[in-house]
């Protein structure tokens, strides 16, 4: 059984006040770590104070990014060694506003994974589409290229340890919707590619996320596919309210089928 990851990603939101206001008002409404995993990936000088505050809580602060050198001179770069040396646990990488906005290629990606794997920091890999299509409710999807390129390298040990997201660029953002269909067809399609060429243990392991207009109204669907482990959330997850709401979706829906 895969335990559920609830996954915050602010983007360039909350200055630091605004980050720990967050904080003190929703860290006691959290749900026991035992059942899901939560976490909040806020701007990066929001993650020490933010680390500080939830040293003894259930919930995990996640760098947005980290960079491909441990250190040395790469101005305005994160070392993904000093978020570990931070008690960071977590970072994403390869997010398609990264892609599309930073250029970050499939190769910059993959080298990111190797250095957060490789010193005991856990990447969430996002992918999103560049190449292979689907078709979902007569429409066309593009997705997975990725896959394969940005995990190059990584021992079967360390695979199974990674996160996945797939985040379909026509549901992330304002203006778009969740389609729950592509949202469990693109997860599925990674986990039968992770099958294909690395085993079926690594593809029962191996957690998959799925991003793109997730919010509590839709959480509880999308939660309940079988390839869906957990959730990549922007927008809804600023508002603390609706955290709460998302973060407890597994009571929240057992509460709605009682009634
Ligand atoms: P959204 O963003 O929930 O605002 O669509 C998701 C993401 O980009 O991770």
């Amino acid at each position: 059984m895969r335990k559920p990851f609830i996954v915050a990603n602010w983007k360039m939101h909350k200055n630091v006040e605004q980050s720990v206001a967050f904080l003190h008002k929703v860290l006691d409404r959290l749900p026991n770590s035992d059942h899901v995993d939560i976490g909040i990936a806020p701007q990066s000088f929001a993650t020490y104070p933010m680390i500080e505050i939830t040293q003894h809580t259930n919930l995990q602060i996640i760098s947005q990014n980290a960079a491909t050198k441990y250190d040395g001179a790469y101005t305005g770069e994160i070392s993904v060694k000093d978020l570990k040396d931070m008690g960071i646990n977590y970072v994403m990488l390869g997010h398609s506003e990264r892609r599309r906005f930073f250029h970050e290629s499939n190769q910059i990606v993959n080298q990111k994974v190797l250095a957060a794997a490789n010193i005991g920091v856990t990447p969430i890999v996002c992918t999103n589409e560049d190449e292979e299509s689907i078709v979902v409710n007569n429409k066309r999807y593009y997705i997975l290229r990725q896959l394969h390129n940005v995990l190059q390298g990584l021992s079967i040990e360390q695979l199974q340890k990674v996160i996945l997201s797939f985040e379909p660029t026509s549901s992330i953002g304002e203006g778009h919707e969740m389609n729950l269909q592509l949202a469990e067809r693109g997860c599925q399609l990674l986990r039968q590619q992770i099958r294909l060429f690395y085993g079926n243990d690594v593809a029962n392991k191996i957690r998959i996320l799925y991003g793109g207009s997730v919010n509590p109204d839709n959480i509880a669907q999308v939660m309940d596919q079988p390839d869906v482990d957990g959730v990549l959330i922007g927008r809804a997850s600023l508002d603390p309210e609706k955290f709460v709401q998302m973060a407890n979706y597994q009571n929240n829906y057992a509460l709605a089928l009682q009634n």
